[in-house]
């Protein structure tokens, strides 16, 4: 089965085409094409996301990686203009009412192009910044109609969840109770998986999501968005040189008694630690080393220690640990151990392409829930953006 995805729940617009194939348990995908255009050079410069200039890049990049992904499927050739249909391209007109441009960069594509073999449609639908999700799902609207396919929409969490799935086909099969750590931009949260698609949340921050307090301890340090690879780096560096520890930090609600997390209080307390020691003195490359070694060992503790306590309720025969935060190699290393310290325990971590945000993922969600429910591919449901979409 042929599957187009989209994602553009964030600062990546993403397309892939991806053949998926076999059974739920085992299944194969074939990457056929894949495009990521990350905006993070233009976000940089404001040191953070903003949704509308999010919106805005995406209508722009979204026929460029369509065009790109037609081509490098074999399925761009020029001058068929098999889509000429009149009525059809009212219906689409309609559908991107509010991105005219997007109309016409599309009309221009389809100018081009015989029918491709496309089964379905995946789109992210949430969570994610809503201006972002819209323009991904009018799109991915008027490709569904202009191709006459189905359109499954995807909950990006799913996706993450999904992502350890693709490239590893030489791994075991996924055996249940499963618990998933996902940890992102947006999210932390520890989820029970009891079979596939059965989801419970059983921990989550109650404030920032630790991807979060990378990017804002990052700022602090004075380094550029996205926090996470530059914290990573010079905490890297620290530990290669051996610096002296001076930073100490709590580690936030690691004996609490349940498996939620915090991590608005670490964030303040390096804010403090900075305001103390180097008031108007400037912090020098030492400091930010060893306040980046210290801060990321504060988070892989913590990580670790919640997620100990919810495989001692649980006692899970999978661990998966996704989201973009996993592409940090203190982490996945911490987590990679986990298959020593626990007996049966297999543990499942996205390569690092998948890790951060991609469509290949969002492809994958769609094949699993087509396997779990075939009837998604028969009755199109309305598709809405949804910021705060829950896993359930
Ligand atoms: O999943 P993702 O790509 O987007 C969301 O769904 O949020 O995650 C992005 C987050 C950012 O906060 C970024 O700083 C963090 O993942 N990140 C990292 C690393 N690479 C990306 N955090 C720590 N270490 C990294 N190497
Ligand atoms: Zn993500």
């Amino acid at each position: 089965m042929k599957i187009l995805s989209i994602e553009t729940s964030c600062d990546e617009t993403a397309i892939s085409l991806v053949d998926a194939h076999g059974e739920i348990n085992s299944p194969l995908f074939s990457i056929l094409a894949n495009e990521v255009f990350s905006q993070i050079d233009l976000h940089k410069e404001f040191g953070g996301v903003y949704p509308m200039i999010a919106k805005r890049e995406h209508a722009k990049n979204l026929p460029i990686l369509f065009k790109k992904i037609l081509i490098d499927s074999k399925m761009y050739i020029e001058n068929v203009k098999n889509f000429s249909d009149d009525s059809l391209w009212n219906e689409v007109k309609e559908i991107l009412s509010k991105e005219e441009e997007l109309y016409f960069q599309l009309k221009n594509i389809f100018n081009n192009i015989s029918k491709p073999t496309i089964d379905a449609i995946a789109v992210t639908s949430g969570p994610g910044l809503e201006p972002a999700l819209w323009v991904g799902i009018s799109f991915a609207k008027a490709l569904s109609k202009i191709f006459d396919v189905p359109l499954i929409p995807i909950n990006h969490m799913e996706g993450h969840i999904m992502s350890t799935l693709i490239a590893n086909e030489n791994k075991k099969e996924i055996a249940f109770p499963a618990i998933a750590l996902l940890i992102s931009g947006g999210h932390t949260e520890l989820v029970k998986i009891s079979n596939w698609g059965k989801y419970e949340i059983i921990g989550a921050t109650l404030d920032d999501a630790v991807g979060e307090a990378f990017d804002k301890v990052a700022r602090m340090l004075g380094l550029p968005y996205p926090g996470g690879p530059e914290i990573s780096k010079l905490a890297e560096e620290a530990r290669e040189k051996n610096i002296p520890r001076f930073a100490k930090f709590t580690r936030p609600m690691i004996n609490s008694n349940n498996l939620n997390f915090s991590f608005s209080g670490l964030k303040t307390n390096v804010l403090y630690y900075l305001r103390d020691k180097f008031n108007d003195v400037d912090l020098d490359y030492m400091n930010k080393m060893d306040i980046a070694r210290e801060f990321e060992d504060t988070v892989v503790d913590v990580l670790a220690s919640k997620t100990r306590k919810a495989i001692e309720n649980i006692n899970p025969q999978t661990l998966i640990v996704a989201g973009g935060v996993i592409a940090n190699k203190k982490i996945r290393s911490e987590f990679l151990h986990f298959e020593n310290e626990y007996n049966n325990l297999q543990v499942r971590i996205p390569t690092n392409m998948m890790s951060t945000d991609n469509s290949l993922m969002i492809a994958c969600a769609a094949y699993f829930n087509i396997s779990l429910d075939p009837e998604l591919l028969k009755n199109t449901k309305k598709i809405e953006a949804d910021g705060n979409l829950k896993l359930n």
